[in-house]
């Protein structure tokens, strides 16, 4: 039985029917069973991460450590499900690129700590560590929806964005495969896009033009703020930028390498959601 956390979210709602059609039992955690629109053939339960229930590790032999959220400590909550997990064979957990290149920003910090606790806990372990999502680009959802005019903070690098998907089926793989213990495997897309590039990608697949405009940081601040973000998730997001920025062209082969084929591009991500934006 693999227990899953974070299983509604971007990389859990892909890797739940991963897991379950590769033959796997999956126990699912969510905080709203009833919210949660899971794949019946997982078993449900329901936890909040900050009071994590250690029986629900009975049964269990392999975990898959995600945690997301502002405002919640994170650290407290993997820490804790490791505690309760020393018995299980085996940890994967779901960290960030900015670890790799020793990044220093508070969500790099905290999943290094989180690694920390995972490689010292005992069971057989594996670190994997996604770069940018392209589900980020969600955030461009009501700009596109409006009036076409996609604002973006000058200082945005060219990244190697990462389909989920992509993430997932390597998760998949690591919980269900052997020879994987020990190894940290960073994730990346198969290709460094610039912002501008990526904007024109997502109108050619909605058949519409695009306008890209790069704004300074302060405004892209004062916008975020003004969508109720909280002050330390804005510094917190514009430290991660400025150290990731000469790393997030980097490209890696983990994809090609554990799954044997390409990694989505970005365009199949922009014609797999055009009915999202339209
Ligand atoms: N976005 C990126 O570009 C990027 C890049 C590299 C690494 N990462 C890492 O990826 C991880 C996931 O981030 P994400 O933004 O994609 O999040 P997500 O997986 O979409 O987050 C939501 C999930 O977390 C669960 N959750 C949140 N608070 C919880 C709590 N208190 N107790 C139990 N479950 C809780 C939610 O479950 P319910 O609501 O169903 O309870 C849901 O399944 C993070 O560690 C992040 O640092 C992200």
């Amino acid at each position: 039985m693999i227990l899953v956390l974070g299983s509604t979210g971007k990389i859990g709602r892909e890797l739940v029917p991963a897991l379950l059609d590769k033959g796997a039992r999956v126990r699912a955690l969510t905080r709203d069973p009833a919210r949660a629109r899971l794949d019946p053939r997982a078993e449900v339960a329901a936890c909040d991460l900050d009071a994590f229930d250690p029986a629900l590790l009975d049964g269990v032999d392999r975990v898959f450590i995600l945690t997301s959220g502002h405002g919640s400590d994170v650290l407290a909550q993997e820490r804790a499900v490791v505690k309760a997990a020393t018995g299980v064979e085996r940890l994967v957990k779901l960290s960030t690129t900015g670890v790799h290149f020793g990044q220093t920003d508070p969500i790099s910090s905290i999943h290094a700590a989180a690694e920390q606790a995972v490689r010292e806990a005992g069971p057989d372990w594996t670190i994997l560590r996604p770069g940018t999502f392209m589900d980020n680009r969600f955030a461009w959802l009501p700009a596109v929806r409006g009036d076409g005019v996609i604002r973006v903070p000058e200082s945005d690098p060219a990244s190697a964005l990462v389909h989920v998907r992509d993430i997932a089926e390597v998760a998949a793989t690591v919980l269900t495969t052997d020879g994987h213990a020990g190894k940290t495997y960073p994730i990346t897309g198969g290709e460094a896009l610039t912002t501008r590039r990526q904007v024109e990608i997502l109108g050619e697949a909605l058949g519409r033009r695009l306008t890209y405009v790069e704004e300074p940081e302060a405004d892209a601040r004062a916008r975020m703020l003004g969508y109720g973000w909280p002050a330390s998730a804005v510094d917190g997001f514009f430290e991660l930028k400025r150290q990731s920025a000469g790393n997030e062209e980097i490209v890696f082969d983990t994809v090609r390498e554990l799954l044997g084929r390409a990694p989505l591009t970005f365009a199949e991500w922009a014609g797999e959601h055009a009915a999202t934006f339209a």
